[in-house]
């Protein structure tokens, strides 16, 4: 299975992305993690991005091809691949057809867009907190952790992202609202693009996407 969750910052992607993996056994490609992964190890390529990710700007076409073709291995592929936050740009979605071409793979089966109000996607960015070695989410209210600031599955720490102070926050919605329309025209023409209510709860949206999936597939 190959889908593509696309959506505004702090829809829900990576939430839903993680159940995707798990029901499904799919290798899940953040490139959101991947940068933050760079940045964390101080790589050369993690301090050519932290600016531009600080200011909620894109990260360039080039360096996502790169990051995209080097973990997009054919084996890893055959199992099915969730893809969180990727593509972003028309450019970047003419890149992922010519990858899954180059891997003997078939199209993707679902492009699903996830829905959300900007009031209640402002609300989940502030309150999110991510940890820092497992990459698990929770959202101060709604998910909160068992033990205050630790991760409930591996103790590590949970911080507030650098990139959702409400200023970058801001610019990444404008951001992103300035290139789906193209990228929702894109995948209009072709794939199986389907538009999913991202409001209710972690599993209400769960069963929505697997709805649309059924239908998809
Ligand atoms: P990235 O990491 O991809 O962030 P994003 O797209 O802005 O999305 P988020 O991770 O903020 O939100 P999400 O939709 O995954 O929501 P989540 O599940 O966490 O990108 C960051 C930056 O990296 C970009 O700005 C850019 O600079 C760069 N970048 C990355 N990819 C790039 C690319 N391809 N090209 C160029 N640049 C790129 O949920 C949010 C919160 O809500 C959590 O607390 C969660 O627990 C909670 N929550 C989730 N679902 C629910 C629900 N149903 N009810 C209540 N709470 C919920």
């Amino acid at each position: 299975m190959l889908i593509v969750l696309l959506g505004a910052p702090g829809v829900g992607k990576g939430t839903q992305a993680q159940i995707l993996t798990q029901r499904y056994g799919l290798m899940r490609l953040a490139t959101g993690d991947l940068l933050r992964e760079e940045i964390a190890a101080g790589s050369e390529l993690g301090r050519r991005v932290q600016a531009v990710m600080g200011r909620g700007e894109l990260v360039s076409d080039a360096i996502i091809a790169d990051l995209v073709r080097q973990r997009l291995d054919g084996a890893a592929a055959g199992r099915g691949v969730v893809f969180d936050g990727f593509p972003r740009t028309v450019a970047q979605a003419q890149l992922l057809e010519q990858l899954l071409h180059d891997l003997g793979r078939r199209r993707l089966d679902a492009v699903i867009q996830i829905d959300l109000p900007t009031e209640e996607i402002v609300r989940r960015i502030s309150g999110r907190r991510s940890c820092t070695h497992c990459g698990a989410l929770y959202h101060i209210e709604d998910h909160p952790p068992r033990s205050a600031g630790r991760c409930d599955r591996c103790g590590a720490q949970l911080v507030l992202r650098e990139d959702d102070r409400p200023e970058v926050v801001a610019e990444r919605l404008r951001v992103y609202h300035q290139h789906t329309a193209l990228l929702l025209k894109f995948y209009q023409n072709g794939s199986h693009l389907v538009a999913v209510d991202g409001d209710g709860t972690v599993e209400e949206v769960s069963q929505r996407i697997q709805q649309a999936l059924t239908a998809a597939t």
